[in-house]
């Protein structure tokens, strides 16, 4: 399936300069969406993890969708004031601005092997800060997902030490 015409171009959002991929279309097509967990599911097939960290908000979406699929235990990372157990915190810069992330401490045990799930990399700098996160609990990052990479910004050098599959990349 051509997954590219269930994705849309938002020229200027949030701000002036940025283009959005809106994934909605893709979200509101239960063939697409379906067919797009499967190939998400596919790529890690050979992939040793335990289990799966989703960045808020629309990693959620595919994460959660994808942790069902796969039988994977699910680990949310949160924006500042969301959760409500004592969390490790980290600070990051995105394409647009700067932003804190934080999990729950106990979220991960020692030398647990997690895949990172997102629906578009950008910058990598939220994939990076996961990464941090995931250090601070001394567990492992087997490696990243995303449904959209913009390699024109360049991501997979700041990611350069880990395994990064994308289903789109522009
Ligand atoms: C978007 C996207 C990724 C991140 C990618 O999330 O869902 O998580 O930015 O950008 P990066 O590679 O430059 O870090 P956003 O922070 O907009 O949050 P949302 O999903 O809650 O809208």
């Amino acid at each position: 399936m051509n997954f590219e015409k269930y994705i849309r171009d938002i020229p200027d959002f949030p701000k002036p300069g940025i283009i959005f991929k809106d994934i909605t279309p893709l979200l509101a097509t239960p063939e697409a969406f379906r067919e797009v967990i499967d190939a998400m599911a596919e790529r890690v097939k050979d992939l040793d993890f335990d289990t799966i960290l989703v960045p808020e908000a629309r990693g959620f979406l595919f994460g959660s969708a994808l942790a069902y699929k796969l039988g994977k235990k699910l680990v949310p990372v949160r924006k500042p004031g969301k959760l409500p157990y004592d969390v490790v915190e980290v600070s990051y810069s995105l394409e647009y601005g700067e932003a804190k992330i934080q999990m729950h401490k106990d979220a991960l045990s020692k030398s647990e092997k997690v895949l990172i799930v997102d629906d578009v990399l950008a910058t990598g700098g939220t994939i990076k800060a996961i990464e941090t996160l995931v250090k601070k609990l001394e567990a492992e990052v087997s490696g990243v997902l995303c449904l959209i990479e913009l390699s024109f910004l360049n991501p997979r050098e700041k990611l350069s030490e880990v395994k990064v599959e994308s289903i789109l990349v522009y």
